[in-house]
């Protein structure tokens, strides 16, 4: 049976009157792809923070056994818990190779010495950018700046970052956000082969094609509840689902 890497227990979080999150029990199984989607104000980025500590909820949070709910941010990054935000931070005045260090922890402590003694050596590449380039496919921009790549490849950029962090989960909060179609379906490959190497990746989207293309599983998430959960095909065809969106779209539009 698939272990259960992520998983939450009851989990909340209300701003003032509004229930952002309310009595969530998610799981998200060790390997592959695992989705969460919902209409905008779902409560989606809300799931994500709560589950890396930045906001204040009730409830549970475990990790691969352990409960880190007592635990501040970073030290649920170190164990892993390592996330992107859905309004995309590059560093502009570094190469899209030190934004990737930038992220990168594992970084063994010789290494820092080594570069002061023998500054004019070879530079060091931890092997975890080097991996996170390749995986995005960014080798050959690694010394470009941010500022002259196309968005669709600033997007990669900001997965790679996450990526050399060496997440034990990825929790990625849209990262197709303004991309088009073609990019879209680039970055979904891109995010299948992040899960092939092992990592347990978690996508949100509030655009269903992505998720229902990549996902193994999914979970839909409405007004802050869990609606449903299941595999794309079930999610497709389930009616509640179809009411959610359509609801809100009538509701925006
Ligand atoms: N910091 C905040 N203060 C007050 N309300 C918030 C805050 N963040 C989110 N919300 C509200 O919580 C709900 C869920 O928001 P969010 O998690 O951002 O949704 P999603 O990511 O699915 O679009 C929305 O009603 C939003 O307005
Ligand atoms: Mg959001």
């Amino acid at each position: 049976m698939a272990m259960s890497l992520l998983r939450t227990d009851d989990l909340s979080v209300s701003f003032g009157g509004v229930h952002a999150l309310s009595h969530v029990d998610l799981e998200v199984v060790e390997g592959g792809v695992t989705g969460l989607i919902g209409p905008n104000g779902a409560g989606k980025t809300t799931f994500i923070d709560a589950v890396t500590g930045m906001v204040t909820s009730s409830g549970h949070v475990f990790l691969d056994g352990v409960n880190i709910t007592a635990l501040p941010p970073a030290d649920r990054a170190r164990r892993g818990l390592v996330r992107t935000f859905q309004t995309l931070e590059l560093f502009e005045d570094l190469t899209v190779e030190d934004n990737l260090a930038a992220g990168a922890m594992h970084t063994p402590w010789w290494q820092f010495l080594k570069d002061a003694l023998w500054p004019w050596g070879s530079r060091h590449t931890p092997h975890e950018v080097e991996d996170a380039l390749e995986l995005l496919g960014l080798t050959a921009e690694r010394d470009r700046f941010p500022a002259d790549l196309s968005h669709g490849r600033r997007r990669l950029v900001g997965v790679a970052r996450a990526l050399a962090a060496v997440p034990l989960v990825l929790l990625l909060d849209e990262p197709a956000a303004g991309l088009d179609s073609a990019e879209s379906r680039a970055l979904g490959e891109r995010l299948r082969a992040i899960a092939d190497t092992g990592v347990t990746v978690f996508l949100i989207d509030h655009d269903m094609s992505l998720v229902l293309d990549v996902c193994d599983t999914i979970h839909v998430l409405d007004f802050g509840e869990i609606i449903a959960s299941g595999t794309p095909e079930e999610i497709r065809n389930n009616p509640a689902v179809v009411a959610a969106y359509l609801g809100r779209a009538a509701e925006t539009s």
